[in-house]
């Protein structure tokens, strides 16, 4: 039986037909308890869906498509490890990353959860003898400055986490500043090295496969920067400047880090899904292990929250399923991220990875072709910034769109004044768009009337996330809200959210490209790659004449 045939799926698109006309503004008018009725908190956290189109009876049909789908049976399989990731053939275990030290998980005869905290505590060795000045360079000076060279999920998640957390980075934690490097170009690099020391600069590369071109074109390059500088063997420098977290320490070996060096995690952990791990280091030496490990507590705290909890009260299902609502029967396909908080900037771009990377698939756990939408496409930006730039496209666009408005409830409670309006006013932004999106301006209207242009329709839907701080361990939860609200949207699309084939071919046809940038070929090439070719090669050449 195909998704669309289930009988809630049917049921849904029913409703659906009834509730398309449905303007939020009536919803809201016709019961003022709406938000009382349609929003869930726990300790740390509120969701408000009141201004997402729904009533009660959507909610209702939406929990009996997540029991037709199992959902709960396969949030068992998750969190115990059975092999969800069915193309690649083993278990998606970031859970286990943020099990606390007493618990067992027993895959394959191992406890997982003992080798986690073995890899932790190695993490913790490292950083504390980095923060303690006891790591050395090549000539015996403490390290000041660390750099992670990796990308996708080996970069986006220790970003974003860095940027979000760092005012719980401390002096004790260390004399040293944090860098971020993963562009295949080299344009970090390039900018980045002239300001810094070689015998005091640090590498951590992080590539859970170690195999990722971008990362090791830019691990070489500042090996050399380093060699040249230096004038010291590559043994020492491998030794004293760098730092491998990996899932391939054959591979970390080959390129001539020592085991020592090396920080080690698992093939069932995703790369977007692992800055729980050693992937996690930059964070750890930024804000140190004590915070580190708060955000552990903070998404093993969702984690228990999500296997647990009925789904009328479950974030994570919560979510998810409003997203399917959207998607699937209300036709919604554009989904913005809208952070009003300086300090989560970086969460949409690692947002766009977590959900396009793991949903953004046609062909279900069976290896058959879908014939219902799945990820839609979603991007994001501080949410006062966004205002002067996309929405425009919100507010009076053609496109409808989903937004996720995200605020801390309190900042600056011992800062000065000034900052503590700025973060008022910054609420104040976040309710009155979600408010204005939602209801429009009232009117009716906007039919080329003279004032037309100034007319607004309203009935976007939103939800509203508010931590009640941001802190290491609400930052943790938030996290592992959206993994979870992508797994359940997985489950009822029935695709596998742990793979990601769709981005292997482009690296295959750009390594066999690479070799012809250098000659002209009438190989098997299509006339527009040829075209480029031959156009770089030219310049290439004419460039090389002049110098
Ligand atoms: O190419 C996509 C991808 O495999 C992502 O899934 C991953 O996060 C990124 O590349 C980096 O991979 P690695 O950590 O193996 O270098």
């Amino acid at each position: 039986m195909s998704n669309q045939e289930g009988k809630a799926w049917v049921d849904l698109v029913l409703h659906a037909e009834g509730m398309k006309d449905v303007h939020l503004r009536d919803l809201f008018q016709s019961d003022p308890t709406r938000f009382d009725t349609l929003s869930v908190s726990t300790e740390h956290l509120l969701l408000d869906f009141s201004k997402q189109r729904i009533t009660t009876k959507t909610f209702d049909k939406l929990f009996a498509l997540a029991q037709e789908h199992e959902l709960q049976t396969w949030i068992e399989k998750l969190f115990m490890g059975e092999k969800v990731n069915v193309s690649e053939d083993r278990p998606a275990l970031h859970t286990a990353l943020r099990l606390p030290k007493h618990e067992t998980l027993w895959l394959e005869g191992k406890d997982v959860v003992t080798d986690v905290h073995q890899s932790l505590a190695k993490m913790e060795l490292l950083v504390k003898q980095i923060q303690n000045a006891q790591w050395r360079g090549y000539d015996g000076s403490p390290i000041t400055n660390i750099v992670n060279i990796g990308v996708g999920g080996s970069n986006l998640g220790p970003l974003m986490a860095c940027d979000a957390l760092e005012q719980y980075a401390s002096a004790e934690m260390g004399d040293f500043d944090v860098h971020f490097v993963s562009s295949m170009d080299g344009s970090e690099l390039e900018k980045l090295l002239p300001t810094l020391d070689p015998a005091t600069t640090l590498f951590i590369i992080s590539s859970k496969t170690f195999s990722t071109i971008d990362t090791l074109a830019n691990a070489n390059t500042a090996r050399e920067w380093l060699l040249k500088a230096s004038q010291i063997g590559a043994e020492i420098i491998n030794q004293h400047h760098f730092i491998i977290a990996t899932g391939n320490t054959s591979a970390a070996l080959a390129w001539g880090v020592p085991e020592k060096n090396q920080l080690l995690f698992w093939d069932w952990v995703g790369g977007r899904y692992s800055f729980w791990s050693v992937i996690g280091m930059p964070i750890a030496l930024k804000i140190g292990m004590d915070n580190f490990r708060a955000m552990l507590k903070g998404a093993h705290d969702m984690d228990v929250h999500f296997r647990e909890t009925p789904f009328e009260r479950n974030l994570p299902v919560l979510l998810g399923l409003l997203g399917v609502w959207n998607i699937n029967f209300l036709d919604i396909h554009a989904h913005a991220i809208l952070p009003y908080d300086g300090r989560l900037a970086k969460f949409p771009a690692y947002l766009e990875q977590l959900e396009m990377e793991s949903n953004g698939k046609s062909i279900n756990r069976e290896g058959e072709r879908i014939n219902y939408r799945t990820c839609p496409v979603l991007w994001g930006e501080v949410g006062s910034n966004a205002q002067h730039a996309f929405y425009q496209l919100l507010h009076q666009g053609t496109e409808p769109v989903m937004c996720d408005f995200i605020a801390p409830a309190t900042r600056y409670e011992n800062g000065a004044k000034e900052l503590q309006q700025q973060h008022r006013l910054s609420l104040a932004n976040c309710f009155a768009q979600s408010s204005l999106l939602a209801l429009g301006d009232g009117e009716q209207g906007g039919n080329g009337g003279a004032n037309g242009y100034q007319h607004y329709d309203g009935n976007q839907p939103s939800t509203s996330i508010m931590l009640n701080e941001l802190t290491p361990e609400t930052f943790g939860g938030l996290i592992a809200l959206y993994e979870h609200k992508v797994f359940v949207q997985s489950v009822i699309w029935e695709i596998n959210p742990f793979d990601q084939w769709g981005v292997e071919k482009g690296k295959h046809v750009a390594t066999s490209l690479l070799t012809e940038l250098d000659k002209i070929s009438d190989g098997d090439l299509d006339s527009s790659t040829k075209g480029l070719l031959r156009y770089t090669q030219k310049l290439g050449k004419e460039n090389n004449n002049e110098n």
